[in-house]
């Protein structure tokens, strides 16, 4: 299937949905995705988590191909979160080593897309084979211009603003920082975000009305979309409706609306 274009990536929507109606100028800079609902989508078919988590990596590569085809920036998508350690070390075992498996194969898509890879969380403490094989992926798509595709792996938000505090604490034991300069930029600039737009929307799949410690200091003002549709039943078409209901929200960021009569 010729997936290169926007029409032909985007060709025979669903009835119930209007592709006219997505206005292709106001698509997100950065749009985030909490992958979740895996284990739900495996154990309602009656398969092992394990199959969920890898019916969820089929999904990300369609989310990847139709965020670049749209013209978005970034795409940041939570995959693993400092608390998911807790989870039975089989699984745990099983998603790392998925990880690393489906990032090499992935890698000719990256390629073809010029996509450019980041990690937000701390990747320095993973397996063996997982960490080298991110490191290989990052120095592999360093040059590359396209969409930034920020995977959030052993990633919490309080660990990441602990992380800025100790940064900026050390930069000032060193002389080279004042406190009394520690403002938002500088706390912004120590995140694994740093120098990325904050996600102006941010999308939840299989229903849970919680941030579950993503991207705590960068969602201050992002437009939350959830829906029930567990991750590996998310596609192309689900991205359209939550960005058409972006489209059509009222962003204020404290301020008054800018909508006319109101
Ligand atoms: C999200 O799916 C993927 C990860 C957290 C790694 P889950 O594994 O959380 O799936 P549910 O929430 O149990 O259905
Ligand atoms: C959030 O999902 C983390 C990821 C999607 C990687 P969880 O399944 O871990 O979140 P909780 O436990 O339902 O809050
Ligand atoms: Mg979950």
């Amino acid at each position: 299937m010729d997936d290169s274009t926007f029409e032909t990536f985007f060709a025979d929507p669903p009835a119930s949905i209007d592709l006219n109606a997505l206005d292709r100028t106001r698509v997100p800079r950065h749009i985030s995705c909490i992958m979740d609902g895996n284990g739900r989508w495996a154990t309602s078919r009656g398969l092992s988590r394990g199959e969920g988590h890898k019916a969820g990596i089929v999904s990300l590569r369609e989310i990847i191909t139709a965020c670049v085809r749209l013209g978005v920036d970034v795409l940041s998508a939570y995959a693993f979160s400092t608390e998911n350690w807790s989870r039975p070390k089989a699984e745990v075992n099983l998603l790392m080593h998925l990880f690393a498996k489906t990032f090499i194969e992935e890698l000719p898509l990256l390629h073809r897309e010029n996509v450019k890879v980041l990690f937000l969380g701390d990747i320095s403490s993973l397996p063996e084979e997982t960490r080298r094989v991110f490191e290989y992926g990052l120095a592999e798509t360093r040059d590359h211009t396209g969409m930034v595709l920020a995977l959030a792996v052993n990633y919490g938000g309080r660990a990441e603003i602990a992380r800025a505090a100790r940064l900026l604490a050390n930069k000032v034991a060193a002389g080279e920082l004042s406190a009394d300069d520690i403002d938002e930029a500088s706390i912004a600039g120590e995140l694994y975000t740093a120098g990325l737009p904050d996600p102006e929307l941010v999308i939840r799949t299989s229903g849970e009305l919680r941030i579950s410690n993503y991207l705590l200091w960068q969602v201050a003002y992002s437009e939350f979309y959830i829906t029930d549709t567990y991750w590996p039943d998310f596609d192309r078409w689900g991205l359209v409706e939550a960005i058409l209901a972006f489209q059509h929200r009222d962003r204020r960021f404290g301020g008054l609306s800018r909508a006319k009569g109101r």
